[in-house]
Formats: structure tokens, sequence, C-alpha cells
């Protein structure tokens, strides 16, 4: 099927493409122009693990571009309550969808389903496998910030910081810099809570350079610095996953002493805002460089363009566009 199910299947030129045509969403996503390219078409969008920005920008692209959403949210209120099978869902849901999101708590789920689904599945974040979507969203960030500086991806330097063996954003991000050149990867975070072997193994015999470390140290000549959260809702238990709360903060003092002033600031969101945890401070909140919202704004340009490439309407979007402004 037509899914997109992880990272590993896009290669450059195909990446190229999604971010020429999410560029070329930017008209519609600011309602300087309409389109219904997606008129009378239906997002199934699947919520199975709680989601306010994937869940919401998802069902803004397709509104976007004229589609309809419907959503289910939790697994309480689905019928996987009662024992249905992920195909069975799969195959129900797909008979009322013309493409369906989804996220859910368990790696390999979403996957699991698009075997049952007659129509094409996104993969919206499978427990701590995968997030696809994020990690396209964030590449399209970081080439949009670089450009800034006259820079490309190639030859990036990026650090990562806290929780790199639940989060799934950062495992997605990996593999896809994996396919560029020259990385120098930078990975801060306790060994309990390293990246996964299996991703470091993929830089490493990619031939990307690759520093791990447990602390901040020092002024690193780093172009992003991507925070994470730490994922307690992964946790064996919730005293295991105290041990880490408030250990990776951020705050302007942090930023300065360890990074640049180039240095462009990403999390995937949300960020623990709990005072003990406060792994993003607000005293951020006024640096140029902190880029966290700008990722959330890209999020609708880049599901924009993975809808049109993957229902084949990206080359009728402008020429349905209507003349007027919204
Ligand atoms: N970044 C992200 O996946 O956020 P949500 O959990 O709000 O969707």
């Amino acid at each position: 099927g037509n899914h997109i199910l992880s990272v590993n299947q896009f290669d450059r030129e195909a990446i190229d493409k999604i971010f020429t045509v999410a560029d070329s969403m930017a008209p519609y996503a600011k309602r300087q122009k309409r389109t219904e390219v997606l008129n009378g078409a239906i997002l199934g969008n699947l919520f199975f693990e709680p989601s306010t920005r994937t869940r919401v920008s998802f069902g803004t692209a397709f509104n976007l571009l004229g589609g309809e959403v419907r959503e289910t949210t939790g697994m309480d209120n689905s019928a996987l309550a009662k024992g249905e099978s992920l195909y069975d869902t799969a195959r129900v849901l797909s008979g009322y969808s013309d493409i369906i999101a989804m996220r859910h708590p368990f790696a390999g789920s979403v996957a699991e389903f698009a075997e049952g689904s007659r129509v094409p599945v996104i993969n919206g974040g499978d427990g701590a496998n995968e997030h696809p979507t994020q990690a396209l969203l964030d590449l399209f960030t970081i080439k949009r910030e670089l450009e800034y500086h006259g820079k490309g991806i190639d030859g990036l330097h990026i650090a990562m910081i806290g929780d790199l063996r639940y989060g799934r954003t950062v495992h997605s991000l990996c593999k896809l810099l994996c396919l560029y050149k020259d990385i120098h990867f930078t990975l801060i975070s306790p060994n309990e809570l390293g990246m996964p072997q299996p991703i470091i193994d993929t830089v490493a015999n990619a031939g990307h350079k690759l520093t791990i470390t447990e602390q901040l140290e020092g002024n690193m000549d780093a172009d992003i610095c991507y925070q994470t959260r730490i994922q307690e809702e992964r946790f064996p238990s919730q005293d295991e996953a105290n041990k880490y709360r408030g250990k990776f903060r951020l705050n302007q003092d942090i930023y300065t002493k360890h990074f640049q002033s180039k240095t462009v600031i990403m999390h995937p969101l949300p960020r623990d805002s709990r005072v003990e945890a406060n792994e993003l401070d607000n005293d951020l909140n006024l640096n140029p460089k902190l880029a966290i919202f700008r990722q959330t704004d890209n999020g609708v340009l880049v599901r924009m363009a993975l809808f049109a490439l993957t229902l084949g309407v990206d080359h009728l979007v402008s020429k349905y566009e209507r003349d007027v402004i919204w």
C-alpha cells in the first residue's frame, strides 16, 4: 500500500519532492488562496494516545485542501476496548475513509493496522518506535532555519538532548539525517536513556561523526540544539521516570554557556512546563533562535504535502485554486 509508516521508506529525492510541495502549500495555509482539491474526501483521524499538534495539524491540513475529518480519540471510545483486532478495525474504518492518520501507544501497531486497511495509512506515532511526519517537519524546519545562514543540511552539527531512548521523534530524525553528508550527532543523555543501538549503528555505518556524552559540556559549535521531553508514560514505573525529571533543563543561561548565538533551539513539543521538569524555560520564548512554534506551523505545510502526494493531487492544487482571497 501507499502508506507512510517509517522514515526508512524515504530517500533524498522523495524528501526534496515533499519539501517542494510543502513550500507550495504556504499560500493555502495562510488563507491567501483556497483549494477544494480534496472536496468529498474523508480523513479518518485515529488517535489512541494523547495528542494536540499532530492530531489537529493533520485535521487542519486536510481541511485546508478541502477535505473532511472524522475523529476517533482514546482507546476507551473504540471497539478496541472490547477486544477487536487492529486488523478488523482497519478493515472497517478504511471503508469509511480515503486516508487514515493514526497514533497508538505500541511500537509496530500502525504497521499492523495498515495490513488491514484498504486506504493509505500515515503513522502519527507508534509507541517509542517512530514518528515519521514529525521527523519530516523537523527536517523541513532545519532546512529553512539553516537557509537563513546560507547553509544546507549536509555538514550539520546537531545536539540531541534528554530521553533519546523513548523519544520516537529523535529516532526518526536521526535516521532521516543519515541520508545526508557529514552530519555530526552529539547525543546527550544518561546511559539508561541513550539512543537505541540499531540507530547508533545506522549513524556509524553511514560514516557520520558521533559524540556520546551524559552531560552538556563546554561550548558546542552546534547548528541545532534538539531538546526532548522525558517520555514518562513509557517508563516501567513513575519512580523510574522521576529519577530523570529536571535533569536536562535548558534556559537562557544554559543556552549561552553551552551554545553559540547561531544555535537554533528545537523541541518536538509538548514541553513539560511543570516547575520540577522545566526542560525548556519560558525565558527562552523571546530568543529568536527558539524555533518550536515555527516547527508547529511547518507541520501543517508538510502534512498538506503528504496528503496531496499520497492521494496524487499535488499537481492539481494550483489548478483548482480559487482566485478569491479568503
Ligand atoms: N509533537 C507531537 O507529536 O505533539 P503531540 O503529542 O501534541 O501530537
